[in-house]
């Protein structure tokens, strides 16, 4: 068995990432600029944002936070997105989610130019990815190819099953994982809440990624022998053998299925880490016109 660790390649990664900014600095070029908006003040998402908004200056690109309250309307959110789409200095735009129920995220989601999406959560990002077209995509599915590719993982024909269809994960890892190229070619199997026989499904996965959002939901008897597992859940459980009375877990129950595998990512420590520069990478395209020129 051996780790899949976000620890080291996000660090590794960071570092390119920061090479390439100091690069585009010294030719006087458009310092990349990623704005977050965040409503209301969710534990989760105020820890995602400040994460994502410190990687950012710490490798010299320049971010903004855009806070509202929880009350904020609808039409004021989508406002300010408008705003930063035509901001000429702003060049990537994400919306933490989730939002308030009286906010449509489908709305925000397609109101923020495909080109600034650096979440590639609009409908042409998503479009356009799944044809193989040039796209912004989803950091965390992003992340998880980055991780395959620097563990050289062998991908080609392998069958890979995606547990959790969310449209941040699931959804397109499920779409890369198909796709003709490198990581990808895999015969992939899309399994959500209405799978029947999930563990038999699962235990013909030669790569198993778990998005469904269940801490431990993954036991050992689920996960076939050498198998690689990416695991994408992270959520709090109570721990009253921890001083903060809490843990962080997966989706997968580490301890017993980690023997059985070929690679497995830890949680924390793993794909988390990979989304934040998938994000960064994202930021610096669309500062490039890269993908939308
Ligand atoms: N909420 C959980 N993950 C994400 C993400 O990758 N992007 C945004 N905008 N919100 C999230």
């Amino acid at each position: 068995m051996q780790l899949l660790d976000g620890k080291f390649l996000s660090k590794q990664i960071k570092q390119e990432i920061a090479t390439e900014v100091a690069q585009i600095r010294e030719r006087g070029g458009k310092i990349p600029h990623l704005v977050a908006i965040l409503v209301g003040n969710l534990g989760r998402s105020e820890t995602y944002v400040s994460s994502k908004m410190k990687n950012c200056e710490e490798i010299g690109m320049k971010s903004t936070l855009i806070r509202f309250d929880d009350t904020v309307s609808e039409a004021e959110l989508l406002a300010k997105v408008e705003e930063v789409n035509n901001n000429p200095d702003m060049d990537g735009l994400i919306v933490q989610l989730p939002l308030p129920a009286h906010i449509s995220a489908d709305k925000v989601m397609e109101t923020i130019h495909p080109a600034k999406d650096v979440d590639g959560f609009h409908p042409i990002n998503i479009g356009r990815m799944a044809k193989g077209l040039p796209a912004y995509v989803s950091a965390t599915p992003q992340g998880i190819l980055e991780m395959l590719k620097r563990y050289e993982i062998e991908t080609a024909g392998k069958h890979c099953v995606v547990v959790g269809r969310s449209q941040i994960v699931g959804l397109p890892m499920s779409i890369l994982m198909q796709r003709n190229t490198y990581p990808g070619n895999c015969t992939v199997t899309l399994t959500h809440s209405r799978t029947q026989n999930l563990a038999e499904i699962t235990r013909t996965a030669d790569i198993l990624v778990a998005a469904l959002g269940k801490p431990e939901f993954i036991t050992a008897d689920m996960v076939k022998e050498g198998a690689v597992v990416i695991d994408v859940g992270l959520e709090t459980v109570p721990d009253p053998t921890k001083k903060s009375g809490f843990a962080l877990k997966g989706d997968v129950k580490f301890d017993e299925v980690a023997p059985k595998t070929s690679f497995i990512t830890p949680v924390p420590g793993g794909v988390g880490l990979m989304t934040i520069c998938s994000l960064m990478q994202n930021t610096i395209k669309a500062a490039q016109g890269e993908i939308y020129s």
